[in-house]
């Protein structure tokens, strides 16, 4: 690969042209007869020296720039960035450095994108991921059957604090496969909160039970027990709270609520992997808990999905429900009318590897967290709160505008996006959507202010992103308080 970016101090400009224009990458260097480092040359040295009249048989000696980057094997990834960094704070714009040995031999090179753009979330693929997916892969076990799913639903069930897990196609697939095993359907009321992702209504929506969408506590922005209280009725048969944001539900009310009134708890723990109540997991209180591994989750298979619980005869039923309704004993015999909602080893072995990191991903998350607390110490944001018996992980990192005046929070996410950083708004109220809006009974106060002044900012593993991102954040706060 050196190969294509190297040429020798006797190449004329239409060699070296010629090189450049193979490799793409608008550079090359320029190495003498023992392969030492002499200098650098890019397409735009060529083109400033035919405009003065350089002939393209001149040797590239000629024109060699001297004054160059480069890498020495010892530095390190940062070093190296700092050192690009440094031309393009001159405002010379490089992505590519030549690294050289101890005695100057061209040994290779460093490439460095200067990202311009910071979407909310990329998953970090960087531990056993891709050792774990190829060997699933060689393996041609890459359907829904294989080592990984049950090492994987093994493991994940086991850190949620359960006994068994089902791992499913996604997050949705989970809540839906729950609601249908634990017999709610038709006429049947399910109690959700109003700010979630629309992947929880849905999902009692297909199984044609009635959503009834209840307020949030302002402090936690999880659903609000005395709101679930209220809105129970004798068709009420399950409720699912959502644990929002990595923020933890008030389980101890949710769960008396629910052995008064006889009532199934669905835990909808999509954006809360490993989140405690009380010193215990979530998605061990209910029923069931559901979880999701979509690409931006705490931690991903891509698509994906797990339900735990501690009842065996619901780890039957879900098994059974997931695959078709296909009988355990007899196979191709169907016992019920199921769904084809399996997750394929391919996937469980990215989970497995996901969950192998999963206590250092949460505390590489929060200390973006911590980073973008302190770029904002001095402003009108609020972060999610540290509430007593729950520990809370950081999904998204979230932050509310406590003075919206005038939509300034959409004004503001419009400026960092102008500024290549996506960032989101809270979602929508599902009150708020038209095809929601009739399992909604009154105005939702609290989930109407949380709503409407809350951001999601960029959460991934890359700190040189961060150190980006906290130039441009600074640039665009400063113009607001201007
Ligand atoms: C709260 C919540 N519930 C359910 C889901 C649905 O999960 P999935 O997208 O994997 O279907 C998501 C995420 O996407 C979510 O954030």
């Amino acid at each position: 690969m050196i190969k294509n970016l190297t040429c020798n101090l006797n190449n004329t400009l239409l060699e070296v042209m010629n090189i450049i224009n193979e490799n793409s990458m608008g550079v090359c260097f320029v190495t003498d007869n023992n392969n030492s480092l002499k200098g650098v040359v890019t397409d735009g040295d060529i083109r400033r020296a035919i405009l003065n009249h350089k002939s393209l048989d001149s040797l590239i000696v000629d024109i060699l720039n001297k004054n160059f980057v480069c890498g020495h094997v010892d530095d390190s990834n940062d070093a190296l960035i700092e050192k690009i960094n440094e031309k393009i704070n001159e405002n010379i714009d490089i992505n590519i450095i030549p690294i050289v040995d101890q005695n100057n031999q061209l040994v290779d090179y460093f490439r460095y994108s200067h990202q311009s753009h910071f979407p909310v979330a990329i998953p970090n693929l960087g531990g056993n991921e891709f050792k774990y997916l190829t060997d699933a892969f060689l393996s041609t076990w890459i359907s829904s059957s294989g080592d990984y799913i049950d090492k994987f639903e093994d493991k994940f069930s086991n850190y949620s604090d359960c006994e068994y897990g089902v791992s499913v196609a996604n997050g949705t697939a989970a809540l839906h496969l729950s609601l249908v095993v634990l017999g709610i359907g038709k006429g049947d009321e399910v109690i959700i909160p109003d700010l979630t992702f629309a992947g929880t209504i849905n999902a009692v929506l297909h199984a044609n039970a009635t959503p009834v969408i209840v307020d949030i506590d302002e402090k936690s922005w999880c659903i609000d027990p005395k709101e679930i209280e209220r809105s129970i009725t004798s068709k009420t048969k399950a409720i699912i709270p959502v644990h929002l944001y990595g923020q933890v539900c008030d389980m101890d009310r949710i769960m008396i609520l629910a052995k008064k009134y006889n009532l199934k708890v669905i835990e909808d723990c999509a954006e809360a992997h490993g989140a405690m109540f009380k010193g215990n997991k979530v998605g061990s209180f209910g029923d069931i808990g559901c979880f999701s591994f979509y690409g931006n989750k705490v931690i991903t298979t891509g698509e994906g999905g797990m339900c735990v619980t501690n009842s065996s005869k619901l780890n039957d039923k879900l098994r059974l429900y997931r695959d078709h309704g296909m009988s355990k004993s007899k196979r191709y015999y169907h016992e019920v009318v199921g769904f084809n909602y399996r997750m394929t080893n391919l996937q469980a072995a990215i989970g497995l590897a996901q969950l192998e990191r999963i206590d250092e991903i949460h505390k590489n998350r929060f200390s973006y967290e911590n980073l973008y607390r302190k770029i904002m110490s001095n402003s009108n944001w609020e972060f999610q709160k540290d509430l007593k018996d729950r520990k809370r992980v950081v999904w998204l990192v979230c932050m509310l505008l406590t003075d919206n005046d005038n939509n300034e929070r959409d004004r503001l996410i419009s400026s960092l996006k102008d500024n290549g950083i996506e960032a989101r708004p809270f979602f929508y109220l599902l009150s708020d959507m038209e095809v929601f809006k009739k399992y909604s009974h009154k105005v939702n106060s609290s989930a109407k202010k949380i709503s409407s002044c809350g951001i999601n900012l960029p959460t991934y593993e890359s700190l040189m992103s961060l150190e980006q991102i906290e130039s441009i954040i600074k640039r665009v706060f400063k113009k607001k308080n201007d």
